[in-house]
């Protein structure tokens, strides 16, 4: 890449939202009049907007709230919002076509990530990891017995997959090297090559009775708010599993934490809450629950390829070229 992603004499002034991983802000700062978030302080529209004063482009976070306001806040000089994430939910789109500004985002490079939490919730939350874990930090446990924090195993069971996009794929391969059974719903059934002998389900609904675990992998969007509700989660048989890495409102809480406390669900493994960081308070109260605080991609490698990619497409578009991750 060149000195100057533009051509031109200066530099673009690139705001970047929050703290990145090292080599992505060396990078940053190579190729653009780059303005780091030293302290990794969370702004605001409004923080937001000031310090991007005189700023071409910003690079967000799905951390960042950029509403239809936050938006209209923006400086006139920015043009572009490279978003550090593959969502897109906490962006109006709609507002910053309108203004015509630029969006893009990070498909792909966190695939392998996310799909690695997913079923880590899984298994925690199967296998009553933070129990078993708290017992031993707590200086609790008093010895093994045959039926201490009985669990239930993957192997065998039916995995139901929402959204069958490349991280439900991702999970699919996982979850058969545990034995498990793949059932999915998605918007297309996918070719026999890449559905690898799951059963496709044409009405997510008509899945849900065979669930055993349920793992959500659609994008948070009008439709999918609040997806999983307590009509849907009356179909889920008796003690099963639900995974979300997705994005916390595709869950009704209060139903999932009616069907938890009630036992109708065994557990629930979450990485991703509706108003995070707050979530719902009843969560960390209940046993049967796996919780992490939105690691899905959380880790270096992935970190530094979201990173890079969200550079990729600023350079393009400084270029004068389409990004290659569009998304207004
Ligand atoms: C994303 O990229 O959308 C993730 O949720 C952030 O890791």
């Amino acid at each position: 890449m060149s000195a100057n992603p533009n051509g031109r004499a200066a530099k673009p002034r690139l705001l970047l939202s929050r703290r990145l991983p090292d080599a992505v802000e060396a990078r940053a700062a190579r190729d653009y009049d780059a303005i780091p978030n030293r302290e990794d302080v969370a702004l605001d529209g409004a923080a937001l907007a000031a310090r991007a004063a005189g700023c071409d482009g910003i690079l967000v976070t799905a951390g960042d709230r950029l509403d239809s306001a936050a938006v209209a806040a923006l400086p006139e000089s920015v043009r572009i919002l490279a978003t550090f994430s593959v969502g897109t939910d906490h962006i109006d789109l709609a507002a910053a076509r309108a203004r015509g500004i630029r969006v893009t985002n990070t498909p792909d490079v966190l695939t392998e990530a996310t799909a690695e939490i997913a079923l880590l919730l899984m298994l925690g939350a199967a296998r009553r990891a933070h129990e078993g874990e708290r017992l031993i930090r707590e200086r609790a446990w008093t010895g093994w017995t045959p039926t201490q924090l009985l669990g239930v195993q993957l192997t065998g069971k039916r995995l139901a997959v929402l959204g069958m996009g490349r991280i439900g794929q991702a999970v699919a391969h996982r979850a058969r090297a545990f034995g498990m059974e793949i059932h999915y719903s998605n918007r297309r059934r996918l070719p026999p090559a890449e559905e690898q002998g799951a059963v496709f389900h044409a009405e997510a609904e008509a899945m849900l009775p065979l669930a055993d675990f349920l793992t959500i992998h659609f994008p948070l969007t009008p439709e999918t708010r609040h997806w999983l509700d307590a009509r849907r989660i009356a179909l889920l048989p008796d003690g099963a599993i639900v995974v979300n890495t997705a994005r916390g409102p595709v869950i009704e809480d209060a139903a999932l934490i009616a069907a938890l406390r009630s036992g109708k669900l065994a557990a629930a493994g979450l990485d991703v809450f509706t108003g995070e960081p707050a979530l719902d308070p009843a969560y960390p109260t209940l046993p049967n629950t796996f919780l992490l605080p939105h690691l899905g991609s959380a880790t270096i490698e992935t970190r530094n390829a979201m990173g890079f990619r969200a550079l990729d497409n600023l350079d393009a578009f400084f270029r004068g070229q389409e990004p290659p991750d569009a998304v207004a």
